[in-house]
């Protein structure tokens, strides 16, 4: 028998239906449609509203439809992961809340928390419980309900964010397929940049904390694009290195969804044309640990068994990376 990989075996995104367009955003604060078109490739976000409804919704409709799509019954499933960084409630861990209304009776999981590249770091995880033998299903989930820790009078975040997220199936693989490699890495001293200063154990939330905006998100956005660029570009040009692949092996690059300039800079550095690059920021802005399943859904009809798929992330932290990945079947749709 060849050696175990962690396969995907389905993917589904979800989004709320209620869209953020660039016009609505124009009324809200001193921006325009043209200046977020041309500096982020934004067009529209999706915001999920109503009352008590949390990140577990975006993930509980994504995974429901992922695990539907391939008959895969919940209870058959042995671990369920979720990245986010806006948990329904700071503990328990959303993954528990999830896996509970999912009918996974027999899984166990936890949060996995890593911003931007929390898919990334999530599905490398789950993927060790996979090789070993241990486990046969896992469930990883990125998604993220940015609109609640968003001040929407503050351009140059709320122009960014959106909810939205998605769901991918994990399953043993003896052919090849699946996750053949992974580059990881984080730095603490990007929090400096990018981070929420309340509503944590060193400044809990008071009405003070509230008045400052301080449970927002805080990003120093130019200093922030420049590490992206460069760390994502480094790390999807040394997963391929390290794999001995050219540009010309790679079949999809699937970057985080961040701003349409960086994923342009982290395609031309390895030499991929745009053609071959999952691009759907235009759509839903950045979700956070959203953006990676939520692509490969949108993309998935055009993907063929075998491809060779480069994922690229970079996020708060700072963390970020890479992962070479096989995919491993070619879509019904
Ligand atoms: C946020 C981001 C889009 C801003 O783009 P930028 O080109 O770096 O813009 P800057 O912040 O340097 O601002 C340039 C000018 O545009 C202005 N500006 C900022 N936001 C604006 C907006 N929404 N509308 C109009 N003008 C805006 C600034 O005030 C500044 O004006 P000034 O030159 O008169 O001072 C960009 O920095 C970015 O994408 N950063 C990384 C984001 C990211 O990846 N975050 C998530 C972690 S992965």
């Amino acid at each position: 028998m060849g050696k175990i990989t962690a396969a995907i075996t389905s993917v589904q995104g979800w989004v709320p239906e209620d869209k953020l367009t660039n016009k609505d955003l124009e009324s809200m604060v001193d921006t325009n449609d043209e200046w977020i078109t041309s500096r982020t490739g934004i067009k529209e976000r999706r915001i999920l509203k109503g009352e008590g409804l949390g990140t577990s919704v975006i993930c509980i409709n994504a995974a429901k439809e992922c695990l539907r799509k391939v008959n895969c019954a919940p209870e058959t499933v042995d671990m369920v992961l979720v990245a986010t960084i806006t948990p329904d409630m700071v503990f328990p861990a959303t993954a528990n809340i999830v896996a509970t209304e999912l009918g996974c009776v027999n899984a166990w999981g936890y949060d996995v928390q890593a911003a931007c590249s929390g898919f990334l770091f999530a599905l490398t995880t789950g993927a060790q419980f996979i090789e070993t033998g241990r486990y046969k299903k896992i469930l990883i989930i990125g998604a993220d309900k940015m609109s609640s820790i968003i001040n929407y009078e503050d351009r140059s975040t709320c122009i960014i964010f959106g909810d939205g997220g998605g769901a991918v199936l994990l399953e043993a693989n003896t052919d090849g397929l699946g996750v053949i490699d992974f580059t990881l890495h984080s730095d603490g001293n990007g929090a400096n940049y990018l981070h929420q200063k309340a509503g944590g154990s060193r400044k809990p939330a008071t009405h003070d904390t509230i008045d400052a905006k301080e449970h927002y998100v805080f990003q120093e956005g130019a200093t922030v694009f420049k590490f992206a660029v460069t760390n994502m570009s480094d790390s999807a040009a040394s997963i391929l290195e390290r794999n001995s692949l050219t540009s010309d092996d790679i079949d999809w690059l699937v970057p985080h969804q961040a701003n349409n300039r960086i994923i342009e800079a982290t395609a031309k550095r390895i030499g991929l044309p745009m053609e071959k690059v999952m691009v759907n920021i235009q759509n839903y802005g950045n979700t956070t640990a959203g953006t990676i399943p939520l692509c490969l859904s949108d993309y998935e009809s055009q993907l063929k068994k075998g491809d060779n798929l480069v994922i690229a992330a970079f996020g708060g932290g700072f963390t970020w990376g890479a992962i070479y990945l096989k995919w491993a079947y070619d879509s019904i749709a």
